[in-house]
């Protein structure tokens, strides 16, 4: 976790800095720090506790901080609590050498005790000062040569780290390493940049490049230098980013979140329109042959959080459809619980940012063990597509709240054009079915935006919701895997316990826990299973509970069965979580909203967890 960001230039750097942590925020946000060269050519250090308004408060929004080459960091704590001591940048003695870092340092303890014996003291419990030290260590050692000294730095750290430096003898210049933790370098006429992800310095420049493993890069004016760890220089493929500026602005919205959730319709389409062609679906951009396809005897999905709830989905769309076994595992379980992957076996991995350590380290598991990894990722080049066999990526764009909504209903159809491609090849549908589950596909982003219409009575009913202290979601089928990512996205941002259960599973424990009026929330939109989950219902409303309904429209008459209903038009069952999950995150939102909280950035959490 955490995002750095670096400029150096013609411009005052704080400004850029700030506005590039801004866009970062996402990564880490318990306090925040700047280290700018001044123009008498010392380092100056700025750090403060809590989120980045408060470093720019201190600095007047950047104009109290005067310089043209700096250093930025927003800090998700790892080692060390969230205090102005163990905020970045970290330094030596004398600030002539200033770092920021966003990574583990696995071989810390060696290295502080080889500090430790060189006579180094330590001010910090963070990993990162330790770091920092060692590059002192070296630039000395290798006399005052930084890149010799990042060369030593990247060849004795173990662990992950993007990594940024300056060095008081080096004015003007910014010296970066990467190794699994991601890092970008921008340039422009007049300036060069490093950030953790591209919407950090998307303002400024669109020509990047993606720092390798083990690189070191020297940014300097209009400039950077890039060598592999024997210093040689290396030529790198700039890439243009074509994203519109204003995806990673709020664009008049409060939040990110509410923007993102907004975004869906057209999300869903540009994800589709990818791989949906005149004759079907088409993967082969991501070098998924039909022979390839009709190969596979069973898939693993593997992943965390809300990308792990995309592929409980993934598992009712394709066994149902395509008839093809599926596990779903959350990554950290996958793992450690040993299991059973067959020489045919397609390993899933689902990220938004491509980062997550324990996705991360599954695929270097199913890789180890030889099986066909394919990765469903949203932020490019990162380090689970880098290491997967095949890659699909979500067309989302950046997606800054930590909460995710639209990264989600990219996975989503993902998983439904990939079912669909399955279940064709393997001779499971036929052209007929095929077509039209196609034309279904096609028309969800209108179908979306049709649900989003429901925003104001949803908003009415969660002012109703915000002293509740348990919710229970409850489904079966794909309902059920809506229900735990609807159940996810209520406790992250507003802090209300909230649980999902398959609707039949109630009884057996958890309807202990109903009484008068608990919120149930309960999805109904799957024919063949309503019967069942309206007597679900009745059996929680009476003992007390008061409910909300997702159903469909024209369907089944639900409301005279429930408190609020909510009703979205009809597509095919399978593809019904992309409906069924947009009031459940409208709902969210306006519940987290009237409780006066930070929707973009709920506590404890990161959007991107790069620890175990
Ligand atoms: C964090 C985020 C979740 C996300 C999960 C997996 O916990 O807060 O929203 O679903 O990580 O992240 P990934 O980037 O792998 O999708």
């Amino acid at each position: 976790m955490c995002g750095i960001v670096g400029y150096t230039g013609k411009n005052q750097a704080a400004p850029i800095l700030l506005d590039g942590l801004s866009k970062l925020e996402y990564r880490g946000y318990d306090s925040a720090g700047l280290a700018v060269r001044t123009p008498d050519g010392n380092h100056e250090v700025v750090k403060a506790k809590g989120k980045l308004s408060t470093l720019s408060d201190m600095v007047d929004g950047g104009a109290a901080l005067k310089g043209t080459c700096g250093i930025g960091h927003t800090r998700w704590a790892t080692h060390g609590e969230p205090n102005e001591i163990n905020a970045h940048p970290h330094y030596n003695d004398d600030k002539s050498i200033v770092a920021v870092h966003n990574g583990i340092i696995e071989n810390y303890v060696a290295l502080k005790d080889k500090l430790l014996k060189k006579g180094y003291t330590f001010y910090s419990k963070t990993d990162t000062e330790i770091a920092t030290k060692l590059v002192d260590y070296y630039y000395r050692k290798w006399g005052c040569d930084p890149l010799k000294a990042l060369v030593s730095f990247t060849l004795r750290v173990r662990g992950s780290y993007a990594f940024a430096v300056m060095f008081k003898d080096f004015p003007g210049k910014i010296y970066v390493a990467r190794k699994d933790s991601p890092l970008i370098v921008g340039v422009s006429d007049d300036g060069a940049y490093c950030a953790s992800d591209v919407p950090a310095i998307l303002k400024y420049t669109r020509e990047v490049y993606y720092l390798d493993n083990m690189q070191i890069a020297c940014l300097e004016e209009g400039k950077a230098t890039f060598y592999d760890v024997d210093s040689n220089v290396v030529k790198k493929r700039r890439i243009k980013i074509d994203w519109d500026v204003d995806a990673a602005e709020k664009g008049g919205y409060e939040f990110f979140m509410m923007k993102e959730i907004k975004e869906q319709p057209e999300v869903i389409k540009k994800t589709l329109g990818y791989f949906v062609k005149d004759d079907g679906i088409d993967f082969s951009e991501a070098k998924i042959s039909d022979d390839f396809l009709k190969g596979v005897d069973r898939i693993h999905f593997v992943a965390c959080g809300s990308a792990y709830h995309a592929g409980v989905v993934g598992k009712y769309v394709i066994e149902g459809l395509a008839r093809v076994p599926v596990d779903v595992d959350i990554a950290s379980e996958f793992r450690y619980r040993k299991p059973i992957l067959g020489k045919n076996d397609l390993v899933i991995l689902i990220s938004q940012s491509g980062e997550t350590a324990d996705t991360f380290e599954a695929l270097n598991q199913a890789k180890a063990e030889g099986i066909a990894t394919l990765a469903i990722v949203n932020v490019h080049d990162s380090a689970i597509p880098r290491g997967s066999d095949k890659v699909i990526y979500t067309q989302a764009g950046p997606e800054i709240s930590v909460a995710t909504t639209k990264a989600y209903s990219a996975q989503l159809v993902v998983c439904y054009m990939l079912a669909v491609k399955l279940a064709y090849v393997r001779g499971v549908i036929d052209e007929k079915r095929y077509k039209e589950l196609i034309s279904e596909l096609i028309s969800l982003p209108s179908k979306v935006e049709s649900v989003l219409k429901c925003e104001d009575d949803i908003k009415k009913f969660a002012n109703g919701i915000t002293n509740k202290h348990d919710v229970f979601f409850i489904g079966r089928g794909v309902d059920y895997a809506v229900c735990l990512e609807g159940s996810l996205k209520l406790k992250e941002i507003t802090y209300i316990h909230s649980e999902a259960y398959a609707a039949g599973e109630l009884k057996h424990g958890t309807i202990s826990l109903i009484e008068k009026d608990t919120l149930v929330v309960a999805l109904v939109t799957q024919p063949d299973l309503a019967e069942k989950t309206k007597s679900n219902l009745e059996e929680v409303k009476s003992r007390g509970a008061y409910c909300m309904c997702v159903a469909v429209k024209g369907n089944y008459d639900i409301r005279k069965d429930c408190g609020f209903t909510v009703y979205v038009p009809h597509t095919d069952s399978y593809f019904m979580p992309s409906l069924s999950v947009i009031p459940l995150q409208l709902f969210s939102y306006y519940v987290s909203l009237y409780k006066g909280l930070d929707v973009d950035k709920p506590r404890n959490l990161a959007k991107c967890v790069t620890v175990e």
